[in-house]
């Protein structure tokens, strides 16, 4: 079975739309992009997209590649007390004169639509999430629209990056699954990957898993962007090779991408709720 996130994003964003419309609210997303970066700025067009289809206002502060980390950090305390911004996205990553550590870190925690500030990273892990960053919780609404069972299954997680691998472990932990998270330095990466009944890739490295780590009929995710000696657009998984030995699979692209904006556009509502709460 191919796991369609681009069929899960579109039903997504419509029945989003229409919660938004009985809503009578009116969200609103500001996004600060800092430099010119051609996939950054691509990734930030399509935001501000989703979000004019939704329903959802949104507002872009461009900052130039040479900005100080003290005037991103203006404006974010700007966005923070502007009671008409409900969400703030800070697109990453941040050129390397920008301390990113410090800016994930000012944004208001109610309006960290993107889920890292670490109390919601801390929120996350404690069983208690508030908002969770957008590409492992679109995975979860991908495995959830495709009833694939998740307590107690045993989940695998190859990557332990701030915004996909370790939160996508929190998340699938409370679902109840027993989760393995697997690194560079994992012993015996294949032997913890055939025992996965969910595995979920995030490495970042053309057709790194191959049907010799797939356990019969896994469900496997793939979060990897790369492209192949032809260069062309693919994951880190060996899709042709895969796909007869997984029960389920996401491909690339068409799979996990198109999730991450759906789940951006849910958490720009829910921040607008929380505020009439
Ligand atoms: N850059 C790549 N993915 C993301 C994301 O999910 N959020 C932000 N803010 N920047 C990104």
């Amino acid at each position: 079975m191919i796991l369609d996130g681009k069929a899960v994003s579109e039903k997504r964003l419509e029945l989003l739309k229409e919660m938004i419309e009985e809503s009578g609210l009116y969200p609103r997303l500001a996004t600060v992009i800092v430099g010119e970066d051609p996939a950054s700025q691509m990734y930030v067009r399509m935001k501000h997209r989703a979000c004019e289809r939704v329903g959802i206002g949104s507002i872009r502060i461009d900052l130039p590649a040479d900005a100080s980390t003290e005037r991103v950090l203006e404006v974010i305390v700007k966005l923070n007390n502007d009671p008409d911004i409900n969400g703030i996205l800070v697109q990453m990553p941040l050129p390397p004169g920008v301390d990113t550590g410090r800016v994930i870190n000012a944004v208001a925690p109610n309006k960290d639509v993107d889920g890292f500030h670490p109390c919601n990273i801390g929120r996350l892990f404690s069983g208690d999430p508030l908002f969770a960053p957008c590409t492992p919780q679109g995975i979860m609404t991908i495995l959830e629209e495709y009833r694939i069972p998740i307590a107690g299954k045993h989940a695998v997680v190859i990557g332990r990056s701030i915004d996909v691998g370790r939160p996508m472990a929190a998340l699938l932990l409370n679902a109840d699954a027993t989760v393995t998270i697997c690194h560079s330095k994992t012993g015996d990466l294949k032997e913890e990957a055939r025992r996965a009944d969910i595995l979920v890739s995030a490495v970042g490295k053309a057709k790194f898993v191959g049907p010799d780590m797939v356990k019969e009929g896994a469900a496997v995710i793939d979060v990897g962007i790369n492209h192949d000696e032809d260069g062309k657009l693919c994951g880190d998984v060996d899709f042709e090779a895969v796909k007869d030995v997984a029960g389920a699979i996401t491909p690339v692209p068409g799979g996990v991408g198109p999730m991450t904006i759906a789940t951006l556009m849910e958490n720009t509502f829910k921040a607008a709720r929380l505020e009439t709460c």
